[in-house]
Formats: structure tokens, C-alpha cells, sequence
């Protein structure tokens, strides 16, 4: 019997929106890491009742990376923001605001970002967690930016880091082909010779929802110890067809509201990278809203969901690979467990 989270409260679905603002913040750098080992379907199979052909069409991964034995998520994070750093032009100690998007942290206290500061010499960065599934890059952009909007900040290291491998239960089918380990980075400044600035944001909470996607272990709810909380309560719990139909919803209304508040028209996004957890989920906002598909940038065969870290790893693929352009506007769309879900559009 798995510990079941008891809900709090009815419906308490609430959404905040904003615009550019008087100082914009743009994205100066990018970056992301992956795990050496592949896990393919096929190797999958040979763990649970489970086929590639299953897979790939219900969800269209085909692998995912396993960190290895010893990693943690702040070593992944902190691959990928020397990335970000590098490409940004500037190094640790230039840091002054320092957030990790994850729920997966190396421990619970402290913060994983105060692990990546130490690994990356983000010395004197203020560095903190946050926890919004798989919307916490999206989270942590709009922390960071009003942050360095209102002047308080100048360099701020955002970062989406899982190590979702090490909270699947890898008996259960229903879940563990889903997920992967990874991280996205990304470095924002004051957009001072006026190229590129986050144009939009939009996020949404919905906490009467909370059953539908959780690890309902491991916290004060049901510690993993001293009472020894059942093995399987600190794993990922998931009502799949439910998340399913809200993760739709949400990211088709997060899309059109980012794009509203930025003052433009969906036609006028050159680039959508949507949350990686389902190509029938990509499909199915693409049928509500009107966007070509070679516009959505697509990686989960490779990585499957890496939670935060999704939507930041394909941001940094698709710059990497020149497909974002300066002037062009990206929309960037996430959802995950809370439920949260997050919108926003980005002139590069
Ligand atoms: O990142 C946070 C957001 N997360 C998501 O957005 C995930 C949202 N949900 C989904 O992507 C899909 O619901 C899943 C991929 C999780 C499941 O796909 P589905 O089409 O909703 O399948 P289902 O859960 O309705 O299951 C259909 C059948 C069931 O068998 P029966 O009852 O019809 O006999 C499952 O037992 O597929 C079975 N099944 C599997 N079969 C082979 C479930 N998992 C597997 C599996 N291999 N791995």
C-alpha cells in the first residue's frame, strides 16, 4: 500500500502574469549536460512487463540517461551551468543570484544550489532550491528576473536539475519508462544594448490537485526514517490519463496567455519548446493551437522527462544548434506535479 498524500483543500487553482519589465532581463547564456549512460527501451524491457514499440508510441522516447553511481544532482547541474557560464562570458564568482529548480536534491537540507555554488565557485552568489516540478525553470526564470529587474541583482545562474533515477520505482511500469536524468542552465543579465529581453511570463498553481503526481515520501508527511516509511513512498507516484488531460489544458492556456501578454500573435513565435514528457501531449497542444509543427522543438526520444530540467536542456540544444536567432521569440510552456504549470516568451 503506498502512503497516500491527504488533500488539503478544494479547488485553489491560481495564476500570476507579467510583462517585460522597466529594466528587461534577457538570457546571455545557455547550457545543459546529460549523463553518459543510455537507457534504451529495449533494456527496459528486460526490467518490466514493458515493450520499445509500447513506449515509442505512447509517449515517443526511445532513451533516457542514467547518472552513474556517486552522481548527484549538483554535479549534473553544475556540468551544465559551467556551460552556461562559458557561453555568457562570465565565470562563477561573477554569480550573484544562484537558483536550482528540482525535486530530486542531492538532500533534502541543504540546498542543492548550495552544493553547485561550491562546485562551481559561485562565491558570492546567494544560492537557494526551488520545488515546482517540472515548471521550476520556468519558476526560477521569473524569480531571477524581477529579481534582477528591480536592480538588486546583476548575474543570475537559473538551473533545472534532476536526478529522477534515483526516485523511480524501477518495478513499475507505469512510471519508470517515463523519466531521465539531466540539466539546463542558463545565465540572465540586464538586457542593457537593448537585444533580447523576456517579453512575458505566466504561471499557474493548482494545489487541489496535488495526488495526481507526487513522491508521497521521504518529507515530514511520512519520513523516510526513523519510522521507516515503505520503500516504494519515496518513489514517483502518477495518475497518468488525469495528468495527462490537465498538462494539455494548462499548456495550451499558458502558450496563448504568454503570447497575449507579450503583445504578439502566435504565428509570430518562431520557436516553441514545450515541456518533454509526451509527444501525444506536444501533439495535442499543437491541435489547439495554431502553430506549425517544424516550430516545436522536440528531444524527449533521447532524454524522456527530466521534470525541470526539460524545457532547459531544449532551450540549450536548439541555441546550440543556431536555430534561435537574435530578434527571434521563443515560447517556452511547462507543466508538472502541484499541479504547476508555466508560460513565457523570450525575444532573443
Ligand atoms: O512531467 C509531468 C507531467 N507528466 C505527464 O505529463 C505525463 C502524462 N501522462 C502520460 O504521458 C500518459 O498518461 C502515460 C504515458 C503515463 C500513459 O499513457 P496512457 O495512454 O495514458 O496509458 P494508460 O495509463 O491509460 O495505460 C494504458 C494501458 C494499461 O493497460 P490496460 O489497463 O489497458 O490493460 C496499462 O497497464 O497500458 C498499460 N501500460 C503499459 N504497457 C506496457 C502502462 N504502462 C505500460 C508500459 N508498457 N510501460
Amino acid at each position: 500500500m503506498r502512503y497516500r498524500v491527504p488533500l488539503a483543500s478544494p479547488m485553489s487553482q491560481s495564476v500570476s502574469d507579467s510583462q517585460s519589465l522597466p529594466r528587461p532581463v534577457r538570457i546571455a547564456g545557455t547550457g545543459s549536460y546529460v549523463p553518459e549512460h543510455v537507457m534504451t527501451n529495449h533494456d527496459l524491457e528486460k526490467m518490466v512487463e514493458t515493450s520499445d514499440e509500447w513506449i515509442t508510441t505512447r509517449t515517443g522516447i526511445r532513451e533516457r540517461r542514467i547518472a552513474k553511481e556517486g552522481e548527484f544532482t549538483s554535479h549534473i547541474a553544475s556540468e551544465a551551468a559551467r556551460k552556461a557560464l562559458e557561453m555568457a562570458g562570465i565565470t562563477g564568482s561573477d554569480v550573484d543570484l544562484l537558483i536550482v529548480a528540482t525535486i530530486t536534491p542531492d538532500t533534502l537540507t541543504p540546498a542543492t544550489a548550495c552544493y553547485v555554488q561550491q562546485h562551481i565557485g559561485a562565491t558570492h552568489a546567494v544560492a537557494f532550491d526551488i520545488s515546482a516540478a517540472c515548471s521550476g525553470f520556468l519558476y526560477a526564470m521569473e524569480i531571477a528576473r524581477h529579481a534582477i529587474g528591480a536592480g538588486v541583482y546583476q548575474n543570475a545562474l537559473i538551473i533545472g536539475a534532476e536526478k529522477l533515477s534515483a526516485f523511480v520505482n524501477w518495478k513499475d511500469r507505469n512510471t519508470c519508462v517515463l523519466f531521465g536524468d539531466g540539466a539546463g542552465a542558463a545565465v540572465l543579465t540586464p538586457s542593457t544594448n537593448g537585444c533580447g529581453r523576456i517579453l512575458s511570463t505566466t504561471l499557474g498553481t493548482d494545489g487541489s490537485q496535488v495526488e495526481l503526481l507526487n513522491i508521497p515520501g521521504g518529507g515530514s508527511a511520512c519520513p523516510a526514517s526513523p519510522c521507516g516509511a515503505p520503500e516504494q513512498s519515496a518513489t514517483l507516484a502518477m495518475q497518468g490519463r488525469e495528468v495527462f488531460k490537465h498538462a494539455v489544458n494548462a499548456m495550451r492556456a499558458a502558450a496563448n496567455r504568454a503570447v497575449e501578454l507579450a503583445g504578439l500573435s502566435i504565428t509570430e513565435i518562431d520557436l516553441l519548446i514545450p515541456h518533454q514528457a509526451n509527444l501525444r501531449i506536444i501533439d495535442a497542444i499543437l491541435e489547439r493551437i495554431d502553430l506549425d509543427r517544424e516550430k516545436v522543438f522536440i528531444n524527449l526520444d533521447k532524454y524522456g522527462n527530466t521534470s525541470a530540467a526539460a524545457v532547459a536542456i531544449a532551450l540549450d540544444e536548439a541555441n546550440r544548434k543556431g536555430l534561435i536567432q537574435p530578434g527571434n521569440y521563443v515560447l517556452l510552456v511547462a507543466f508538472g506535479a502541484g499541479l504547476t504549470w508555466a508560460g513565457a516568451v523570450v525575444e532573443w
